[in-house]
């Protein structure tokens, strides 16, 4: 199998290592890629957002399977245009990316499925947004309603920070605060059969115990030893199942990866968000424990035959990826600086780049993650800072604090009332 996986970033870097390690794939072409991806798969260049550019590419290369890692080109309709060539894509549709794409219309699914979240209201005003803000109170929650590279909500106490966030955003969805420990749910899907992969926590503030700015993730682990048994089969009946038949209802079937962000509280799981793709970092932690061949799995989503593939296969033990930052993230990042201890097996490349003379250098926001596995969460927990206080990079931030409370027993989950 020919697979062409289109990103740059460390969750492609983590797919990318998942998709070599398939013995199906022959070939492996990774567009953009990064320079670690480099060092096991081909890497082209190519505008990820320009769906006629990504066709011609997927044509170009004889791709079997295209992978598609980020939600930008998602919403651009890059899926469709590499559909219409009549090659398998593991991504969905424009209009079923708008789960992520648009919170309104995730908002608008969940109600017509009857999928348990906070309750929200679209505002376009002023005067809406403050009315919003009165009638759920703090903590207040106000999200960009279009795209934001996991930086457009804000959850605060004050609440001219929280109107001046939706100012300048301008259309915001205001929502009522979930309190509760989240969990990030992947499910693989071919729009009616559903895989769901196992449990993850990201860490999505930028500080130590869940302070500072919200970030894309620094850090994350799998699976979750203080979940309920039941949590994934609930949130198949509840959340992933009624959300697949509502959008096949609506004609546009949800063909690729369902990530489910939920807080679990003291009414149940309840969703934060959908996104239409794999998360960024928690796939470096949910694949370094997939034993099942990835890309047979991905194959099997994008062809309709999910129903006929065998159950997953997951390796003993647990997983912890960390995430190094640049100087500056969630801001403007610093880039340019030279990296170094990034050549061992576990260091996931993300924002990084090579420089004029071939120096590995930093370029991105989030630089590179530390992700181990381990036979218990304390064991992949220290494997994975041992990678990470091995890297040097001028100036960066990483969290001393992932995965930390679930080792000590020190997760917070509700007695459901
Ligand atoms: P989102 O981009 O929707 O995932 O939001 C980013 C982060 O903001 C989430 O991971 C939560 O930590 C927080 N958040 C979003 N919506 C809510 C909510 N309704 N209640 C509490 N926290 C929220
Ligand atoms: N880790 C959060 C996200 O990928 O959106």
């Amino acid at each position: 199998m020919r697979v062409l996986l289109l990103g740059g970033g460390g969750r492609e870097h983590a797919l990318a290592l998942g998709l070599g390690a398939d013995p199906a794939v022959t070939h492996l072409v990774v567009a953009p890629g990064n320079p670690g991806i480099a060092q096991g798969a081909e890497t082209r260049a190519v505008d990820a957002t320009d769906p006629q550019a990504v066709a011609a590419l997927a044509t170009d290369v004889a791709a079997d399977l295209v992978v598609i890692g980020p939600e930008a080109p998602l919403v651009a309709g890059v899926a469709d245009a590499v559909r219409a060539k009549g090659i398998a894509v593991f991504g969905p549709s424009a209009a079923a990316a708008s789960l992520e794409g648009s919170k309104s219309f995730a908002k608008e699914v969940m109600a017509a499925a009857g999928v348990p979240t906070a309750g929200a209201r679209t505002c376009g005003t002023d005067a809406e947004v403050a009315a919003a803000l009165d009638e759920f109170g703090p903590p207040y929650v106000v999200k960009n309603d279009g795209l934001a590279a996991g930086k457009g909500v804000v959850v605060t106490g004050d609440r001219h920070a929280a109107e001046r966030h939706a100012r300048d955003c301008g259309r915001v969805v205001v929502e009522e605060h979930l309190a509760g420990p989240e969990v990030s749910l992947f499910v693989v899907t071919d729009g009616e059969a559903a895989l769901p992969l196992l449990p993850a926590q990201d860490f999505k503030r930028i500080g130590d115990g869940d302070t500072g700015p919200n970030t894309g993730g620094m850090g994350a682990y799998a699976p979750l030893p203080w979940a309920p048994p039941d949590l994934v089969d609930e949130v198949m009946a509840t959340v992933v199942r009624p959300t697949l038949a509502e959008m096949r209802r609506r004609g546009t079937p949800f063909n690729g990866l369902l990530y489910v962000g939920l807080a679990l509280t003291a009414t149940g799981p309840r969703v934060i968000e959908f996104n239409a793709r794999f998360g960024d970092p928690e796939t470096q932690a949910v694949l370094a424990l997939l034993d099942t061949p990835l890309a047979g799995l991905l194959h099997a989503a994008a062809t309709g035959t999910l129903a006929d593939h065998p159950p997953l296969r997951w390796r003993p033990g647990a997983a912890v990826t960390v995430v190094v930052a640049a100087a500056g993230y969630p801001g403007t990042p610093r880039t340019g600086d030279p990296i170094t201890g990034a050549d061992r097996p576990g260091v996931i490349h993300a924002g990084t780049a090579r420089s004029a003379d071939g120096r590995l250098v930093s370029a991105g926001g989030r630089v590179l993650c530390g992700t181990a596995t381990g036979p218990t969460l304390a064991e992949a927990r220290e494997a994975a800072y041992a990678l990470v206080d091995g890297i040097g990079l001028a100036g960066s931030q990483h969290r001393r604090d992932i995965a930390r409370a679930a080792v000590e027993g020190r997760v917070p989950v509700p007695p459901i009332d």
